[in-house]
């Protein structure tokens, strides 16, 4: 519209410019007209009427002249005429403007003088009128009065009005054709082949290849579109390409790497690409508070942590919630941008929230409401009616956005978490040969704890339109099929471990979450550098460390984790001054009021537990309270001696995973809550229930006083295990067993 605006604005004021002057042109010339046919009409007039005036002056017939200025009062508009003797006297004057008499009239004594006649424009009780005067004089030229004629002069003007209305109306009728012939045209030659080739483009991003029609434009656009439709064919013949060499490469490789999923996504899913849902984005916009300038932060989420790398790997799309406020600075018209911002291997579609939004949907049924109810923290869930209504709408919201994007055939659609529990029944509605898969980042509880959510039957079947839906343990498939078969109207089929509903059937299947693994990264000068440096800012020579790194939840059992360290250095008053314990804590949800009170309770404690303590320069406690980066939490995996997973429960925990990848030199040990999802691989770990404040703090004390090469021994497995079983053999088993269950 801005671009039509450009064009046609210059035009057509050219013609309003061009129309206004002819119209000024026009009028003065008409106005010239009319005034030289009064003039010539007030002088016609006024000697006509001489002869008789200077019979009536010569006699002093005042019938004869009043007979002559009432002559006047009959005709149309106002007009009038005035005798006057050659004093300067009113013989006679018409009665319509009788009042034009008591005017003072200078001009008559000129004229009486001069004898000279005159005319002129005067203005007269609120009319303009012109004002012709003749002297009238005898045979010796002598002068014996005057007579004056009065016309009105207002029909010129109302002349010249109706002139000005109707080149206005000719000028507007002309700027309106104008405009309707360009935009014919230009929609003719500009929008209409823009839009064709518009179309053609979108069949070929979304493979519908059925659709490329040849395309025929002439000219400089036809050009163009050649060179696009031999752009277009080389990409699709590239992409055939990477297909065949893919399923051969497969093959040959053992460990599972990037390159290895990157063959096996393109291998299995060919030409299209595949889509990613989840609430969290995997990078962040936000406005630097000190700088004012706006920084691309990666969020701390398990989430995020796991799904980058494989989206880094093969490519494809990752839509979420924008939520940070600088978000939409970096978005193109339809809200994606490429990612890593420095080096961009897939897409990130922003889907945007109002306020309301996020409260209801997020904090309120999310996080208020089914987080709670899904780990067993005793946490009393909360259920809002108006929050289940916000989560169903941004659940459409989002199902809206991806439809939008999925290509023409057998999408890939992999959603993430409890956030989007109706999100596939939305997808399947609409396109029903998209393959639809859920991972459930979180527990599933027991039938008995699901049942007291309200919304259980709308949730189960919204889940249930997934092809297949994965949890992190075994635990977590059985008690999900347990409540589908206890809630809902289904089949559970315990042999496929699937559930049948409404002749769908969804198959349930666990798949240990992990990490893409630093194993076999040596440290970098810059994190060696690093390391050295909190050493020195925190005092740590000769100090045993111990980490912890979560966000700020009270599933993570960080209350738990300070208090065993209190009982443990009550317990072990030897390890004063020889133990430091660092929590990285990012602070999350803060604005649901559980998550604020956690907040300040974990202030207030490890306030206490270091004032209980502290001696010289030395406390126990280094509690750092913000965002840290990935690249930041590295130099404490690296530095510190044990580290510490609390969880009160969690689906897996990646921070447990995380540490043990990074341990290149074998030189750490994990101490892991048995209420994770990660106990259950990482056996080597030294198993703690943080519930037991005791047994917590004595097996700080085992932990650290391990011999060395037990130590070693229990890395080395654990680390072998995370090799294996790596983030990327985790996509590859999600899409390999999608694949074959697609073709059974
Ligand atoms: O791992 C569970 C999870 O809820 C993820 O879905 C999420 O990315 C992460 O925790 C962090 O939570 P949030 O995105 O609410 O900050």
């Amino acid at each position: 519209m801005k671009r039509i605006l450009l064009f046609i604005l210059p035009i057509l004021i050219i013609i309003a410019v061009a129309f206004t002057l002819f119209g000024i042109l026009q009028v003065r010339s008409e106005e010239e007209k009319l005034m030289d046919d009064l003039k010539r009409k007030a002088r016609t007039v006024a000697e006509s009427v001489e002869l008789s005036a200077k019979y009536a002056i010569v006699n002093n017939d005042q019938r004869a002249a009043k007979r002559l200025v009432e002559s006047f009062q009959r005709r149309e508009r106002m007009q009038g005429c005035v005798i006057y003797d050659k004093d300067g006297k009113i013989l006679a004057i018409t009665e319509r403007i009788s009042s034009w008499g008591q005017k003072d009239n200078p001009y008559l004594k000129d004229v009486l003088s001069s004898k000279n006649a005159r005319g002129a424009i005067e203005k007269f009780g609120g009319y303009s009128v012109y004002s012709y005067t003749l002297p009238v004089l005898d045979d010796e030229n002598n002068i014996l009065g005057s007579v004056e004629v009065i016309y009105d002069t207002s029909y010129l003007f109302t002349t010249l009005a109706d002139l000005w209305k109707r080149i206005s109306i000719t000028l507007i009728a002309l700027v309106v054709l104008i405009t309707i012939i360009t935009l014919l045209i230009q929609r003719q030659i500009f929008v209409l082949p823009v839009r064709r080739l518009t179309q053609w483009f979108t069949h070929f991003q979304k493979g519908d290849t059925e659709k490329l029609r040849p395309f025929k434009e002439k000219g400089e656009f036809g050009k163009l579109v050649s060179e696009v439709e031999q752009v277009a064919l080389g990409l699709r013949v590239a992409r055939k390409v990477v297909t065949d060499e893919a399923h051969a490469r497969i093959e040959k490789q053992e460990l599972w790497t990037e390159s290895k999923l990157r063959d096996l996504i393109h291998a299995k899913l060919g030409e299209n690409s595949f889509f990613v849902v989840s609430n969290r984005e995997p990078y962040m916009h936000v406005m630097d508070e000190v700088t004012g300038a706006p920084r691309c932060v990666r969020p701390a989420s398990g989430v995020v942590t796991a799904i980058d790398p494989i989206l880094r790997a093969c490519g494809g799309t990752w839509i979420a919630h924008g939520s940070a406020d600088a978000d939409r600075k970096f978005v193109n018209s339809k809200d994606k941008l490429g990612v890593p911002p420095q080096d961009n291997r897939y897409i990130l579609k922003r889907v945007w929230l109002t306020k309301e939004e996020e409260d209801g949907y997020y904090y309120g049924f999310s996080n208020e409401g089914l987080w709670p109810l899904c780990h067993i923290t005793h946490t009393r869930p909360i259920f809002r009616e108006t929050d289940w209504q916000m989560y169903k709408k941004v659940n459409q919201k989002f199902a809206d956005s991806i439809l939008e994007e999925l290509p023409a055939n057998n999408p890939f659609v992999f959603i993430q978490d409890y956030h989007f529990t109706l999100l596939a029944k939305m997808i399947k509605e609409k396109r029903p040969d998209a393959t639809v898969a859920l991972f459930w980042h979180i527990p599933w509880p027991n039938p008995e704890v699901f049942a007291i959510c309200p919304y259980q039957q709308e949730i189960l079947d919204g889940m249930l339109a997934c092809d297949m839906i994965g949890f992190h343990v075994q635990f977590h498939c059985n008690n999900f099929l347990d409540t589908a078969n206890r809630l809902i109207e289904c089949r559970v089929d315990t042999e496929k471990f699937s559930v049948v509903r409404a002749n769908k059937e969804t198959f349930i299947r666990a798949f240990p979450i992990s990490v893409d693994g630093y194993i076999g990264a040596q440290p970098a000068k810059e994190e060696l550098e690093q390391i050295k440096r909190i050493r020195q800012e925190f005092q740590l020579q000769d100090k045993l460390v111990a980490v912890g790194v979560d966000r700020i939840d009270y599933t993570k059992g960080i209350l738990e984790r300070i208090l065993a360290i209190d009982r443990f250095l009550e317990k072990y008053p030897e390890y004063r001054h020889k133990f430091v314990f660092i929590q990285l804590a990012a602070p999350s949800r803060t604005h649901i009021k559980r998550y604020h009170e956690l907040i300040a309770e974990i202030d207030e404690l490890v306030e206490k537990k270091n004032w209980k303590y502290w001696e010289g320069d030395w406390k126990p406690i280094i509690y750092l309270k913000r965002y840290f980066s990935p690249e930041e939490i590295r130099p404490y995996y690296l530095l510190a001696d044990l580290c510490v997973v609390s969880s009160l429960h969690d689906g897996m925990n990646l921070v447990a995973k995380e540490y043990v990848a990074s341990k290149n030199d074998l030189n750490g040990a994990l101490m892991l809550s048995c209420f994770t999802g990660a106990a259950r691989e990482l056996t080597d770990a030294i198993q703690i229930n943080p519930y037991s404040i005791e047994e917590f703090a004595d097996a700080i004390k085992f932990t650290l006083e391990m011999p060395a090469e037990e130590k070693r021994k229990r890395m080395e497995n654990m680390r072998k295990i995370i090799a294996e079983n790596n983030i990327y053999r985790w996509a590859a088993s999600i899409i390999t067993e999608l694949a074959a269950l697609k073709k059974s």
